[in-house]
């Protein structure tokens, strides 16, 4: 027996039973974003690998030890993308839309790529839903992407929903915090985990992150940058609040929060379920004012999200639905059988969910995948007539398969 290929590690496949629900998530997202007059990007699956060392950061775990890299023929250094916000901001430069009226909002659905270790909710291909306002440092548009966030996971009916707020203020204010912050962790080395001990220096606020217990309550004590912040860094978190308060969106404000991208300035946020395990985060975002400037294009604040197209699903755990069908035409014989082809053909063109028998089953068999389609209607084509069969009901009369369209979609 030769081997049977497998999908690769951490990745997996949608089998139909998976894709409505995740048909019924993009559709809410579409209409939910077009509505708020998001317009759709696409960028494509891989990009120079320099784009996100630049944007996400040379020291984030995504930059240094997840991304899918590779070179191509031409010796070119290539990336999987790891997350959409560096691309969209790469095209957004290379499009010159900071000469379009601003902001340019714009919304995505994607494959993404990172090389983690896979577990429940935790995959090597993934996929995400994101919305991007670039062009805007009102707090407004904080709080319309975060409104738009919790109107999508309100609207799945996602279980158990928290959302976390929090400020990592300016890149310049955060450089003199971040000096307070590694001072007091050298003062606490002996209590800290080795990965955190080692990226002191490097990324002191991933500390905030690490799941090691001591290491965890060292943190509760440290300084946080939400304390830190000037005048108009905590008048921005304040105005984005009180958006939030009006609107009813329910939040916690948190000091502790602190993303896995560098690219952040001023607001972050997470929304979590507390129907995931470890891996609880739905989505998150928050502002990046700097970045478009770092990637050669005019100085441009902006703000956005990406959520977890998965995580939402499994925090759902939604039933497959049940199938339903308009008609199943069932039908014996060679010239029956083609009958019921062309039957089924003008049904479809008629709009009509239809389906027959491609198995050659007894008319019993086809009667049966008739009950499993959820048919409303099952029609029996035979050598001297047709007729049709209520499903519900069991009534059963004849059909004149002239007039089958008219008949059946009434
Ligand atoms: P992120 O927090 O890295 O942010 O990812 C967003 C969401 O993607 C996570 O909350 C999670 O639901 C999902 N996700 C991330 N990694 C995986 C994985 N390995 N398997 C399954 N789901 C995963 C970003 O990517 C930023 N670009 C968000 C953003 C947009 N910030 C501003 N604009």
């Amino acid at each position: 027996m030769p081997e049977r290929p497998k999908a690769p590690r951490g990745t997996f496949d949608i089998l139909p039973a998976d894709a409505e629900s995740r048909a019924r998530l993009h559709e809410l997202a579409a209409g939910a974003f077009g509505a708020a007059g998001y317009g759709r990007i696409e960028t494509p699956a891989f990009e120079q690998t320099d784009l996100f060392a630049r944007a996400v950061g040379e020291a984030t775990d995504i930059v240094t030890k997840e991304m899918f890299s590779f070179h191509d023929q031409g010796g070119r250094e290539l990336t999987l993308r790891p997350e959409g916000t560096a691309p969209i901001c790469r095209a957004y430069v290379e499009h010159g839309m900071h000469k379009l009226p601003q902001p340019v909002k714009l919304w995505y659905s994607g494959a993404y790529f990172r090389h983690e270790r896979p577990q429940a909710g935790r995959f090597r291909q993934f996929h995400q839903i994101g919305v991007e306002a670039i062009g805007t440092n009102d707090p407004m548009a904080d709080a319309e992407t975060i409104i738009l966030l919790d109107q999508l996971l309100r609207s799945f009916e996602v279980p158990g929903v928290t959302l976390r707020v929090g400020s990592l203020g300016t890149v310049s204010s955060r450089a003199a915090y971040r000096e307070e912050l590694r001072d007091y962790l050298r003062a606490h080395q002996a209590e800290l985990s080795p990965e955190v001990r080692e990226r002191i220096e490097q990324n002191p606020l991933r500390a905030f992150d690490s799941d090691h217990d001591q290491t965890r309550a060292v943190m509760a004590q440290a300084p946080q940058m939400i304390d830190r912040l000037d005048d108009a860094d905590a008048e921005h978190l304040a105005a984005v609040e009180r958006l939030l308060r009006e609107s009813g969106v329910e939040f916690e404000r948190d000091g502790s929060l602190v993303r896995g991208l560098d690219y952040y300035t001023r607001t972050v946020f997470e929304f979590t379920s507390d129907a995931l395990g470890a891996q609880s985060a739905l989505g998150g975002g928050g502002r990046y004012d700097g970045l478009i400037d770092e990637l050669g294009g005019p100085p441009t604040a902006a703000v956005g999200w990406a959520a977890g197209v998965e995580r939402i699903l499994l925090a759902v755990a939604a039933e497959p639905p049940e199938p339903t069908a308009d008609v199943y035409v069932a039908a014996d014989g060679d010239a029956e059988r083609e009958r019921a082809f062309a039957l089924v053909t003008e049904l479809r063109r008629a709009g009509m969910v239809a389906h027959l028998d491609l198995a050659r089953r007894s008319i019993k068999g086809q009667m049966k995948q008739a009950d499993r389609a959820g048919a409303r209607h099952a029609v029996l084509i035979e050598a001297d007539g047709a007729s049709v069969r209520d499903m519900s009901s069991g009534e059963q009369t004849g059909l004149d398969l002239a007039h089958a369209v008219e008949v059946l979609s009434s």
